[in-house]
């Protein structure tokens, strides 16, 4: 409970602070005093200029223009009208979050606030006390905790590079703009998360921080990421051709459909699995929550780009889906390299065959959500208990039960 006496006692206790002793003064000449009349002169020049910064501001705000940053508008022009704010290319004026065109952007803004968490929020000193015991992990499990905080402390900075220095500017619709802003913060948060898991486990930072670039099967994740951001970061990149309305579409594929939607799925199913072992559990929660936030991602992303589609079904042509398809397998096969390179052998109940069919079930998956031919017909998933969490079919329900437990402060249980 805030009593304000405490802050009237706050603010006594800095008055009464004891003032800092005058630093000692260099015996120097005495300074000649000014004349009078210099003074006065002084304090006029002073006021002159003050009144002059005073003139020059009104007269600044005379020559406003208060239609500029209103795109197309005129002032006194009719108001704006839900169909004016399409997903791309729209002319409206982009200041106005309603009327909503999109209900589904408002929702997923609102659940994804109701969702909040932070990091410092999870007990990680069972973690602490695991990871530096001598055989409290094996060394393929060590591995995979250090592969999953080297490729993921730097995945989600890049996410969140793509959302505010690439994409917000092109996306015109604002509630959908609403949402991204939500997600750049979430992609903060994760980051952070990633900080917290190295710094707690006094990790060597500038080897977990660097693998992106040093250990292969993460620099080829990164870089394929990097790869489809570049045009779009381009300060003279605009839409409004059908060529850059498709670039801007494999962006949104390479993001959220792969980056968040694949690359992100072997390094959370092996630490969730340990998590369900009762090892780095503290880590695992965090891998939870990001994961729960992930999820919402993804659906946003996917629903991004069949609107587009709805939109502008000129941009879906036949050679452009088979780009994408192709998009979509080439991240599956990345995600593949990194199972076997994080699982040389068996562990957690797992292998890279088993994780390499959890990847072509997911692979359908990220297909079939925008429409494209699945390309491994009757693949199965062999993690069930990934679907627990992030129920593909349920995804409704899923963040009601979790907003409730989170809300009651309790850690997640693990089945
Ligand atoms: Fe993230
Ligand atoms: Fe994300």
């Amino acid at each position: 409970m805030i009593d304000w006496d405490d802050f009237h006692e706050d603010d006594s206790a800095v008055a009464e602070q004891p003032q800092p002793a005058p630093a000692p003064q260099p015996a120097a000449q005495p300074a000649p005093e000014a004349p009078a009349a210099e003074v006065r002169d002084s304090a006029g020049a002073y006021q002159a200029a003050e009144q002059d910064r005073l003139t020059r501001a009104r007269a600044s705000l005379d020559e406003l223009d208060v239609a500029a940053g209103l795109e197309e508008l005129e002032m006194g022009a009719a108001r704006i009208e839900v169909d004016d704010k399409q997903m791309i290319n729209a002319r409206a004026d982009l200041n106005q979050l309603v009327p909503f065109k999109y209900e589904w952007a408002w929702q997923k803004y609102l659940d994804g606030s109701a969702n909040h968490w932070m990091p410092q929020e999870v007990n990680m000193n069972a973690d602490i006390a695991l990871w530096k015991s001598a055989d409290g992990l094996t060394d393929d499990e060590r591995r995979i905790v250090e592969r999953s905080l080297g490729y993921f402390s730097t995945a989600d900075s890049l996410v969140a590079n793509n959302l505010v220095l690439a994409l917000y500017r092109l996306i015109t619709n604002p509630e959908c703009r609403q949402y991204l802003l939500r997600q750049a913060f979430e992609e903060a948060i994760h980051t952070h998360a990633y900080q917290y898991c190295v710094e707690s486990l006094a990790m060597d930072e500038g080897e977990v921080f660097n693998m992106y670039r040093e250990i292969p099967s993460v620099a080829a994740k990164s870089a394929w990421s990097l790869k489809h951001t570049q045009s779009l970061a381009r300060p003279d990149f605009h839409t409004g051709t059908p060529e850059t309305d498709q670039e801007l579409l494999r962006n949104l594929v390479a993001f959220y459909c792969v980056t968040e939607g694949i690359f992100f799925y072997c390094g959370f199913s092996q630490i969730l699995s340990m998590g369900r072992r009762n090892k780095m559990t503290g880590v695992a929660e965090q891998f939870q929550y990001i994961l729960r936030d992930e999820s919402m991602h993804l659906n946003f992303g996917v629903d991004m780009i069949n609107q587009i589609k709805i939109e502008n079904p000129h941009l879906w042509t036949p050679e452009f889906q088979d780009e994408c398809t192709q998009m979509i397998l080439e991240g599956t096969e990345l995600e593949i390299a990194y199972a076997r390179d994080s699982m040389p052998r068996g562990v957690l109940g797992m292998n890279a065959a088993i994780m390499e069919e959890y990847l072509h079930f997911i692979c359908n998956r990220r297909l079939a959500q925008i429409g494209l031919k699945e390309q491994f017909p009757g693949a199965q998933n062999p993690f069930p208990w990934m679907s627990e969490i992030i129920d593909l079919r349920k995804e409704k329900n899923f963040f009601e039960t979790r907003v409730t437990e989170y809300q009651v402060g309790g850690a997640l249980s693990w089945d």
